[in-house]
C-alpha cells in the first residue's frame, strides 16, 4: 500500500476518525507526559493521561502559546531523549528565542506520508516533476515538501527560492509539471516569463500549483489561475508548530482544506472567550499533533483565524475543511514568505542610537513585488536636517532588519516628530498590499 491515497484513512466514516483521534490521543498524552513542561504541568493539575474518555476531555488542559514555547527554550518540550532527534525547525519568535521544533525519525517519516497525502489530493502524481521554489534551511517549505514530493515519487527539483530567470529555464529544461510557490510571489515570476517573451502555457508543461505559507483571497487565486492557465492553484497551509505544511490541503475541489484529522485533533476558539466556536463561525485555530514523539504539543494557539466548512466534500474525503485563513488574532505579518512580528523591528531599532522610538512599517506591492518599506524617525539628538549624515545608519538598520528577519527592507530616515501619533497604541503596520493581507 502506498503512503500518499490512503482511503481507509481518508475517507473513513466520521466515528471511525473520531475513534482513531482518541485512540492518537490517548498516546500523545502519553509521550507529552516525557517532557519536562507537561510532565510538570500533568503533575500540577492532578492530571493522568488515562482520565481522557472522550476528546472533550482535553479541554481541562490549559492553551500552549509561542510563549510557552519560547520561554522553554530550547528544550523544555522535548519528550524523547535528545540523542534521539534527527532534524529541527525553527520559525520566528515575537522577540529573543525562536519556536524551535525538535522531530525524530518517526516524526519525519510521519510528516513526509502527509506532504505525499496532500500532494496527491490536489492532483500531483508519482509521474510529476515537482519544482519547489521555497526557502529551504530552517524554512519548513523547504524540506517539507521536498521529501513529501520524493515520497510521492515524483521527480523533485529542490529549486529553492530566487533567481526567477533559472526557475524558468529549470521548468522547460526538466519539464515541471507541478510547482510550489507563494502566492505573492507568482505575479513576478510571471512577470519574468513575459520578459522572456515566454507563456507558461506554450512554453512549459506546468498544470498545478501549490501555493501557501501566507494568506491570500478566493478572487487572488482566480488571478494567479488566469495568469498560469491551464494550471491550477490549490491552497497549503500549515505551521512549523504542527511540523510544517501538510496539515491541511485542498482536494481538487478547490472548496476548502481538508485538515489531517488522523494527525491533528482541531479546535476553533473565540480568540477572546477561548470557548469553541460553532461550526462555520470565525474563531481561532488551535491543534493538538496526533502523531509526534519528539515534541508533542497539545492545544496549541495558532493566532490564525478561520472557520469549519460544512457539509460532504464531493471527493469523497470525510476530514473537515478549513476555510481560508482571514487574518490572525496578534500583529503578525508575512511578507515574502518570511513572518515577522513589529516587535522585531523595535528591538533592531533599539539597539541604534541614531534611530528614534517612532517608526512605521509600510507593506507595499511595487510592480510585482511585495515589499517592507521601514519608515523611522531620526533621533532628535542625531540629525542636524542633513540626511547624507546618516547613511550609514540607514545603512546598518537595513542590514540589521535583514539579519532580523530574512528580507531586505526599504528603510527611509524621516525628521523627527514626522510620522503621524496616534491615540492610544501606535499603529505600527499599514498593509497596502495588492493581496494577502493580514488583518489585525
Ligand atoms: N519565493 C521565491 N522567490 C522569492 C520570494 C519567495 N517568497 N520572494 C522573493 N523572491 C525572489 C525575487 O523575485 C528575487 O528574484 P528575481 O529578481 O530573480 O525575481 C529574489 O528572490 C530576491 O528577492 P528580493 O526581494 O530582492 O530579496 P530579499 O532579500 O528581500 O528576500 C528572500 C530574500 C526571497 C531569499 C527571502 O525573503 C526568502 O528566503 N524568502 C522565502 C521564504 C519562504 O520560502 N517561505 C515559505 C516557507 S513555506
Ligand atoms: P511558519 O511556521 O513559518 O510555517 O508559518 C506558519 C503561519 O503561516 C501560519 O500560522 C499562518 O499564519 C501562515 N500560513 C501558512 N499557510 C497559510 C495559508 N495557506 N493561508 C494563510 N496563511 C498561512
Ligand atoms: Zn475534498
Amino acid at each position: 500500500m502506498n503512503s500518499y491515497w490512503q482511503p481507509d484513512i481518508e475517507t473513513a466514516a466520521p466515528d471511525t476518525l473520531r475513534a482513531m483521534q482518541l485512540q492518537a490521543l490517548r498516546r500523545t498524552l502519553a509521550q507529552a507526559a516525557q517532557s519536562p513542561y507537561y510532565g510538570e504541568l500533568f503533575r500540577r493539575l492532578n492530571f493522568s493521561p488515562e482520565q481522557i474518555r472522550t476528546r472533550d476531555d482535553l479541554r481541562r488542559l490549559p492553551f500552549t502559546t509561542k510563549d510557552d514555547l519560547r520561554g522553554h527554550f530550547p528544550y523544555g518540550f522535548l519528550a524523547v531523549p535528545k540523542a534521539e532527534t534527527i532534524r529541527l525547525h525553527c520559525s520566528s519568535g515575537t522577540t529573543g528565542n525562536p519556536t524551535v521544533i525538535f522531530h525524530n525519525r518517526h516524526d519525519l517519516d510521519s510528516w513526509a506520508n502527509l506532504v505525499a497525502r496532500s500532494m496527491y489530493c490536489a492532483g500531483a502524481r508519482p509521474d510529476d516533476v515537482f519544482q519547489n521554489i521555497c526557502g529551504y534551511g530552517l524554512f519548513t517549505g523547504g524540506l517539507g515538501f521536498q521529501y513529501g514530493a520524493e515520497r510521492l515519487g515524483a521527480l523533485t527539483i529542490p529549486a529553492g527560492a530566487g533567481n526567477s530567470r533559472r526557475q524558468i529555464k529549470l521548468m522547460q529544461e526538466f519539464g515541471t509539471t507541478v510547482i510550489h510557490a507563494i502566492p505573492s510571489y507568482l505575479p513576478r515570476l510571471r512577470e519574468v516569463f513575459t520578459e522572456l517573451g515566454l507563456a507558461p502555457a506554450k512554453d512549459t508543461r506546468l498544470r498545478v500549483i501549490l501555493s501557501g505559507a501566507e494568506p491570500y483571497t478566493e478572487e487572488t487565486r482566480r488571478r494567479l489561475e488566469a495568469m498560469f492557465a491551464p494550471a491550477k492553484v490549490f491552497n497549503s497551509f500549515g505551521l512549523t508548530e504542527m511540523n510544517g505544511p501538510g496539515v491541511a490541503f485542498e482536494c481538487d475541489c478547490q472548496n476548502g482544506l481538508h485538515v489531517w484529522e488522523d494527525a491533528y485533533l482541531t479546535e476553533i476558539v473565540n480568540p477572546d472567550t477561548l470557548e469553541p466556536v460553532p461550526d462555520g463561525e470565525l474563531g481561532e485555530l488551535v491543534f493538538t499533533s496526533l502523531d509526534r514523539q519528539a515534541m508533542p504539543i497539545l492545544r496549541y494557539r495558532t493566532r490564525d483565524l478561520t472557520r469549519f466548512l460544512t457539509g460532504p466534500c464531493p471527493c469523497g474525503r470525510t476530514h473537515r475543511r478549513l476555510d481560508r485563513i482571514t487574518g490572525r488574532s496578534d500583529d503578525m505579518f508575512i511578507i515574502k514568505g518570511c513572518n515577522v512580528f513589529p516587535m522585531q523591528i523595535e528591538q533592531v531599532l533599539m539597539r541604534i542610537p541614531q534611530a528614534a522610538s517612532d517608526y512605521l512599517i509600510v507593506l507595499e506591492t511595487l510592480g510585482d513585488n511585495d515589499e517592507l518599506i521601514l519608515q523611522v524617525e531620526a533621533h532628535p539628538e542625531w540629525f542636524n536636517g542633513d540626511f547624507s549624515k546618516l547613511e550609514h545608519v540607514r545603512q546598518r538598520i537595513v542590514r540589521e532588519i535583514h539579519d532580523e528577519v530574512l528580507v531586505t527592507p526599504i528603510v527611509q530616515l524621516v525628521e523627527p516628530g514626522s510620522l503621524p501619533r496616534a491615540e492610544g497604541k501606535a499603529k505600527r503596520v499599514d498593509d497596502r498590499r495588492r493581496n494577502g493581507k493580514t488583518d489585525f
